[in-house]
């Protein structure tokens, strides 16, 4: 995807956070900028965060396609292995106390689970040892026309985020 992307988007944010946004891959915006959740998508995560109680320099966000796959395709599994060591590598380093994982594709690098993302909502699953709360990508609400009882959903599951953070689950 080097060859299609005009910038990589490696993540930006604390790199002492204590909350680690994980998104897909970058996007149109993502790739023109090199900055993570800039376009659409990123208005609406930058909301979520705020209703948290926190700013973007608060929190990390990464990928875990550091490049713009063509046309915004779904990035297959052999892109999503090529690119992950940089995202283990990006935890190692960062030492969050929880992962968000945004969507399907990083839910199921981060949880090695391959089931719906319905059904790995509501708990907390565990990466390397660092708790993982998975919830809807921001596009998917968008797609969707941020439907009242999806956006209280997603703040369930920022709720239970929250309440890992203060050692409650
Ligand atoms: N969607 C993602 O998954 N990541 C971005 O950085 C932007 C949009």
């Amino acid at each position: 995807m080097w060859k299609t992307r005009k910038n990589t988007v490696l993540g930006e944010g604390n790199p002492f956070a204590r909350i680690f946004f994980v998104g897909e891959a970058p996007g149109a915006k993502e790739d023109e900028t090199g900055k993570p959740f800039v376009g659409r998508a990123g208005r609406l995560l930058t909301r979520i965060i705020k209703a948290m109680g926190f700013s973007r320099e608060d929190i990390y966000i990464g990928n875990i396609l550091k490049c713009r796959p063509p046309q915004n395709r779904t990035p297959n599994e052999e892109e999503q292995k090529a690119c992950f060591p940089y995202l283990e590598e990006q935890i190692r380093t960062i030492k969050p106390s929880v992962l968000i994982a945004l969507g399907k594709v990083a839910a199921v690098n981060l949880t090695g689970n391959k089931g719906s993302l319905g059904g790995m909502r509501g708990k907390v699953h565990r990466f390397k040892g660092i708790p993982v709360v998975v919830t809807y990508h921001p596009s998917y609400l968008l797609q969707r026309g941020e439907p009242r009882e999806l956006k209280l959903l997603v703040w369930e599951d920022m709720k239970l985020a929250l309440r890992v953070l203060k050692n409650e689950v």
